[in-house]
């Protein structure tokens, strides 16, 4: 029996399996605004059969935003956009979708990966004056970030709980807390970029501060009966960098505020990190926040073979596995993963007739006749 197709609970919110599609931005948004790519692309997504979908990095501020094209949720015609999108996909699928919350912090105002990804200059078209929780450039040669007042934190701790609050009229259904992969919350919690003196730098419990500060504004924002998770960066991957105790800790913190679950990346806040790729290679990360915190807990990160994934939910290294790459390239990833372990999954009914023949229980409810 495949464990990676049996329901899972994070928080109040139930998913049909263990399969969740990752956040991946698309760069196609307008002034924060998707359009018609999100909605193929999501759409096809929604088809996959996953159990949940977790929306692209979405910025909670137009400087929170990585590059131009990043999709956004700080205006009303962003919401009016997404509400469009998000109307078609769910006529067309019951899957669970859910929203991830971002500030880019120093790492904002960069070119879309296929013009080259590097910085744009604030005095260049098109670019802004990034802010972070200290003047620290990303890299050598970058043009160094503002350090951020109170003002400044307290612009952004309401950024996150306003786009929670539209992300609720927007029915999604829970709300991922991005604080991974160098991002603003990440930046906080790494020493190679806070440098901070005050009350949010120094010491763990200090760089930790900002990040529960952003997580209690969304809690508080967000409905009491869907949950709120984070992604955390596991490692910089940098000899005195950001580690996995510190991400034990911050978990732990999590919990205690009401966190639903831990979405375990890493890397992503110096370009001198040196990452040990291979199949899998975040997932120990995962096992160790699981047996320590104890809270649902998500592995990603070159999982891409169904009984690599079987695998890795049924030793209990972690509770529910997100692809990105993967899926993208073959979106009915799912489909293939419960034909192979003998599982089944939610398809359209328009596809039903594509049911190989030897696979006659694939399809949930699939039923079909002619005259
Ligand atoms: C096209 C693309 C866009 C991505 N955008 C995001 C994002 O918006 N937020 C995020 O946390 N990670 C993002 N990632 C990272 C993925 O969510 C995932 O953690 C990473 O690709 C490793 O998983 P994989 O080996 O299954 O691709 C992105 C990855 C890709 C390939």
């Amino acid at each position: 029996m495949s464990q990676l197709f049996e329901p899972l609970q994070i928080g109040t919110l139930r998913l049909a399996n263990r399969i969740i599609i990752a956040p991946m931005c698309q760069y196609s948004a307008v002034e924060g605004t998707p359009g018609d790519w999100h909605l193929v692309h999501l759409g096809h997504l929604a088809l996959s059969g996953a159990g949940l979908l977790i929306l692209e990095a979405t910025a909670v501020l137009p400087e929170a935003r990585i590059s131009p094209g990043d999709l956004g949720l700080y205006d009303d015609t962003n919401e009016a956009g997404l509400a469009r999108v998000l109307g078609a996909v769910r006529a067309m699928s019951p899957i669970k979708i859910g929203m991830q919350l971002a500030h880019a912090g120093r790492k904002a105002s960069s070119h879309v990966p296929w013009q080259g990804g590097r910085q744009i200059r604030p005095d260049e078209p098109q670019g802004w004056r990034a802010v972070a929780p200290s003047a620290v450039p990303h890299a050598p040669g970058e043009d160094a970030p503002l350090a951020l007042d109170a003002a400044g934190l307290q612009r952004i701790r309401q950024g996150f709980a306003d786009a929670a609050r539209r992300a609720a009229r927007l029915g999604l259904d829970g709300i991922e807390i991005h604080a991974a992969h160098g991002y603003l919350l990440h930046q906080f919690l790494s020493p190679i970029a806070n440098k901070r003196d005050d009350a949010y730098g120094g010491s763990l419990e200090n760089r930790m501060r900002f990040p529960l500060e952003v997580f209690d504004a969304v809690r508080a924002a967000f409905p009491a009966d869907k949950p709120v998770w984070a992604r955390i960066s596991a490692t910089d991957w940098v000899p005195g960098g950001w580690d996995i105790d510190g991400t034990v800790a911050l978990s732990h913190a999590l919990k205690a505020r009401g966190c639903a679950a831990i979405h375990v990346s890493s890397g992503g806040v110096s370009p001198q990190q040196a990452i040990k790729l291979g199949p899998g290679y975040q997932v120990p990360y995962a096992q160790r926040v699981k047996a320590d915190v104890g809270l649902p807990t998500i592995a990603v990160g070159l999982i891409t073979e169904p009984e690599q994934a079987d695998a890795i939910i049924a030793n209990g290294e972690a509770d529910a596995v997100s692809m990105a790459r993967a899926i993208l390239y073959d979106p009915r990833w799912p489909w293939h993963a419960a034909a192979k372990l003998g599982a089944q999954v939610v398809a359209p009914p328009q596809y039903w007739r594509s049911q190989p023949r030897e696979f006659k229980d694939l399809f949930e409810n699939a039923a079909f006749g002619a005259r």
